[in-house]
């Protein structure tokens, strides 16, 4: 646990250790079946940022029984039992408590090689980072709650909040020489790949304009319709970050939005970048893309261009 993971890792033997991870959230979308399968999708990417396979589940459950229409608790677990057995993760069981708000994730046990573990501390001057899904997730929902963002933008962020880290995964471990993963989630791109560069005694050079995000995003942080804690993200990490003169503003907020069941952040050298690129477009991981190099100095600031 001691960099900054956001999973545990035991060793069992000497060829097999677990993974364990738990995460549970409120709802962010007005669907329960829907929302029930980001929260999974959600809790499932720490294991897949550290290169393990998800096994097995157990729900954790808050829900206003006395108050609220059994049926929808009914769809949250539909949601996320459907989204487990597209993971191939067996649900084994679970926990629920009464509360005044719904509440619903998971806590997830996985597997892998002792020594076939990822860190987030292992990136090293040169390599080329990709990220594999696009940003904007934090800013669709705020847009959503004030009742501006048109229906296919919604349906663009729940399908990028759903779609399972699990195949670039795959790809990823298929890889003998990736230095650094982690899941871009609530601390936003930047906030992660700053625990990435400092994890790892690097700094990073981020070309902004390959970082992929919803083009209509724009429009809402320019009338400055954006989540708090993309603020308070921004406000933690500011003196961390170098803009260049061509970066406009509105664009490093997008970079500091915090992300529901976001992307992985990868670092591996330039060539087997590329490799891992095309094969991730082949797989139909559309939206990724190199987003920019690891540098040796300075240490822990990230340049965006
Ligand atoms: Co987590
Ligand atoms: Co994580």
């Amino acid at each position: 646990m001691e960099h900054a993971e956001d999973a545990g890792v035991y060793r069992l033997r000497d060829d097999l250790a677990i993974i364990q991870t738990v995460d549970f959230f409120t709802p962010i979308v007005d669907d329960p079946h829907t929302f029930g399968r980001i929260a999974v999708t959600n809790a499932l990417s720490d294991i897949y940022a550290m290169g393990g396979r998800p096994i097995t589940a157990m729900n954790i459950v808050c829900f206003p029984i006395r108050t609220m229409d059994v049926k929808i608790l009914r769809e949250i677990l539909r949601g996320g039992l459907d989204q487990m057995r597209e993971a191939g993760v067996l649900l084994i069981g679970g926990h629920s408590v009464e509360d005044n708000e719904p509440k619903y994730g998971l806590s997830v046990t996985g597997v892998i090689h002792p020594e076939r573990i990822l860190f987030n501390n292992g990136a090293r001057p040169g390599d080329r980072l990709i990220l594999t899904k696009p940003l904007g997730t934090g800013i669709v929902s705020t847009a959503l709650k004030a009742g501006v963002a048109d229906a296919a933008l919604v349906a663009r962020s729940v399908a990028a909040m759903t779609t399972l880290n699990k195949r670039a995964a795959e790809l990823m471990a298929e890889r003998v020489d990736v230095h650094a993963c982690t899941d871009v989630t609530g601390f936003g791109f930047l906030g992660h790949a700053l625990e990435m560069a400092e994890g790892s005694g690097v700094g990073m050079r981020i070309d902004a304009s390959s970082v992929p995000f919803f083009p209509e995003i724009r429009r809402f942080v320019e009338e400055e319709m954006i989540p708090g804690g993309l603020i308070r993200n921004r406000q933690f990490r500011e003196k961390q970050i170098a803009v260049g003169p061509g970066c406009p503003n509105w664009l490093i907020d997008v970079l500091f939005d915090p992300q529901t069941a976001g992307g992985l952040l990868i670092a591996l050298p330039p060539d087997s970048a590329k490799s891992l690129l095309n094969g991730m477009r082949e797989a139909g991981i559309d939206e990724a893309a190199i987003v920019g190099e690891v540098t040796a100095a300075p240490k822990g600031i990230i340049r965006v261009e």
